[in-house]
């Protein structure tokens, strides 16, 4: 494989570290202007001048050469929650919404997330397949090099392995990598409705074992939500989950304060997602614990609650906050990274800086990728994206359009915008 250079660059914009930024640290971002980045076998093998790069790296002449057109080069976004795996569409409950209803209602009548499993369980794991890359496809165009993914749509044995498969073969197909999430308590289906204990068994006895047998998950997650599983319950899928090799994170505290958070922290999760109605001691909690908060402000956005999550608060805290779509056919209908980043910047209240932070290594340590991907320094895969941007600060101001002008996975450029 040819090494390639990435030329013309106005900036490079990246945090740095292999470990979660928090506090003052999240908006510590290298900006370094007059660079050039060399990418050879995969990895990102210099950063600096030409000269610097070819005293480190040796001669240069035979490098493939990008140009980015004064552009601006950050770290390959990563998604660290996503729920691709779906069939079916629900544009007809989100006009039910914007005709006052809301999604718990909808929820309490059969639809939301068991419409989606009506669909997911008809359809082939090939038609799964289909859809994941397609999603896959404008994830990339909009700068997402790796991305979490979950099951949660089948919640049986064989349709939350389907899912699960279908992930795994999506992924090896495609560019974009994606980390297996097994989320079978994503809710009661329809045939335990009146015994839920019997479907938590089910969870904990079959369908984790399968999983981890299986090999088609790194990680147990569970929607913690009054209404749907209490922390006692969730606690205990996740503990079986951790049993069997799956690391738990969580969808925590998204409508009420259910003691998600707490949860998190009392079982080390990577990640405690949502948070919109964190309580103070859930963000101490999560603090004290290490847990990365992974905000989901599309989802704010998406549901019109004109309620996010309390960033400031969990920054203030120490909590390391990372950034991600929730892209799912209910609450979050999008792929795009830099729209979410929008919304971070001008809901949440991040700093640009801050932002970057998190949607780029803070996500991947969350996904326990912080030591190769995450941020540009030499040794890490050279999974980048070139900004149609003069400076980092474009990726906020210059909103409601694709900064994205290419993308370059393990080295490879493998996407360019048309313009570009
Ligand atoms: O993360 N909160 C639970 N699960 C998803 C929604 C899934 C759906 O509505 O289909 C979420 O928002
Ligand atoms: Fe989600």
């Amino acid at each position: 494989m040819n090494d390639l250079l990435i030329t013309n660059l106005s900036e490079v914009a990246t945090p740095v570290g292999s470990e979660p930024l928090t506090g003052a640290d999240q908006a510590k971002v290298r900006r370094l202007s007059g660079v050039e980045v060399l990418c050879r076998k995969g990895e990102i093998a210099g950063v600096g001048s030409r000269e610097e790069i070819e005293r480190e790296a040796g001669s240069l002449e035979a490098a493939q050469r990008l140009d980015a057109k004064g552009g601006t080069l950050v770290p390959g976004f990563v998604d660290p929650h996503t729920h691709l795996p779906w069939a079916g569409s629900r544009e007809e409950e989100f006009a039910q919404r914007l005709a006052g209803k809301t999604y718990m209602e909808i929820a309490a009548e059969g639809g939301g997330i068991l419409s989606t499993v009506r669909a997911t369980r008809e359809a082939s794991e090939i038609d799964l397949i289909a859809g994941v890359l397609d999603r896959l496809d404008l994830m990339l165009a909009y700068g997402t090099t790796t991305a979490e993914a979950k099951s949660g749509y089948g919640l049986t044995l064989d349709d939350e392995l389907k899912q699960l498969d279908a992930i795994r073969r999506a992924s090896e197909e495609h560019p974009v990598d994606l980390v297996p999430t097994l989320l079978a308590a994503h809710e009661t289906p329809p045939e335990y409705r009146h015994d839920k204990e019997r479907y938590l068994d089910i969870v904990c006895q079959e369908i984790i074992p399968a999983t981890s047998e299986a090999g088609l998950a790194r990680f147990c997650d569970v929607f913690c939500e009054k209404g749907v599983f209490s922390a006692e319950e969730s606690h205990r899928v996740l503990t079986a989950g951790a049993q069997y090799g799956l690391a738990p994170r969580l969808h925590a505290d998204e409508f009420v304060d259910s003691g998600g958070a707490e949860l998190a922290a009392e079982l080390n999760a990577l990640s405690a997602d949502h948070l919109t109605a964190v309580s103070p001691a859930g963000v101490e909690a999560m603090a004290a614990a290490g847990v990365t908060a992974v905000l989901l402000p599309g989802t704010s956005f998406f549901l019109m609650k004109h309620k996010y999550a309390p960033a400031h608060r969990l920054l203030e805290a120490g909590v390391p906050i990372a950034l991600a779509t929730d892209c799912n056919p209910g609450s979050s209908f999008t792929e795009s990274v830099p729209m979410v980043f929008v919304l971070a910047v001008y809901e949440l209240g991040l700093s640009i800086e801050e932002a970057l932070t998190a949607a780029t290594l803070n996500a991947a340590c969350c996904l326990g990728l912080g030591r190769s991907i995450g941020s540009i320094e030499v040794g890490k895969h050279a999974d980048l994206v070139v900004l149609a941007a003069p400076n980092l600060l474009h990726l906020a101001y210059h909103y409601g359009i694709n900064p994205v002008s290419a993308v370059i996975k393990r080295g490879k450029v493998v996407h360019q915008a048309k313009s570009s």
